[in-house]
């Protein structure tokens, strides 16, 4: 597989792929809220287009990744973002994260901010790199399919 990829905005093309990968992810019942069953179809018809960036493998343009960032009317900017299973490690989170923050000044918003289990070492260590601060942990935020509560850990960016 091709180490290469590129990331660029969102469009319309780009909705089933984006539901289809959320859904993938979603089936890990790991790292994002979201569980099974995810309705595709209804995902990809309400995806927000504005704010979202993707990454695609240079090969053969798939859809390998993805961040949104739906903005507040205050200034702020709620993150979500997943990558493929099989490009984590691999720089791809970095590289939507870095063109988001590029992304967010340049829309004047004076923050970022995101939420994030506390056992998602990855996304912990991606999240502290780019200079996100811990701002608190809600506890047993989530409740899980199998009933279990989990907590989560509230970070924020300044830009
Ligand atoms: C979190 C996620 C978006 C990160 O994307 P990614 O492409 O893997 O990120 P990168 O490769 O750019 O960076 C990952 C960092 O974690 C580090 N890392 C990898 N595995 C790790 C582990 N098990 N423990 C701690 N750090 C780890 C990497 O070394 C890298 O940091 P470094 O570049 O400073 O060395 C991705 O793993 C993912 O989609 N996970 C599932 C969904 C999810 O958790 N979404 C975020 C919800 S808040």
């Amino acid at each position: 597989m091709s180490a290469s990829f590129h990331v660029r905005p969102g469009e319309d093309a780009d909705r089933l792929p984006l539901a289809v990968l959320f859904a993938t992810v979603a089936e890990e019942r790991d790292g994002i809220a979201s569980e099974p069953p995810v309705d595709v179809e209804a995902r990809a018809a309400r995806w927000t287009l504005d704010g979202t960036l993707v990454a695609a493998a240079d090969a053969d343009g798939e859809l390998i990744g993805s961040i949104h960032v739906e903005r507040s009317r205050y200034g702020t900017g709620e993150i979500g973002m997943l990558v493929a299973r099989d490009w984590r490690g691999r720089g791809v989170g970095s590289a939507l994260l870095e063109a988001t923050i590029e992304w967010a000044r340049a829309n004047e918003l004076h923050k970022l901010c995101l939420s994030v289990f506390p056992h998602n070492a990855r996304g912990l260590a991606l999240y502290r790199r780019f200079g996100f601060l811990e701002e608190g942990r809600r506890v047993q935020q989530i409740r899980r399919s199998s009933g279990e509560l989990w907590d989560t850990i509230e970070m924020g960016l300044l830009l």
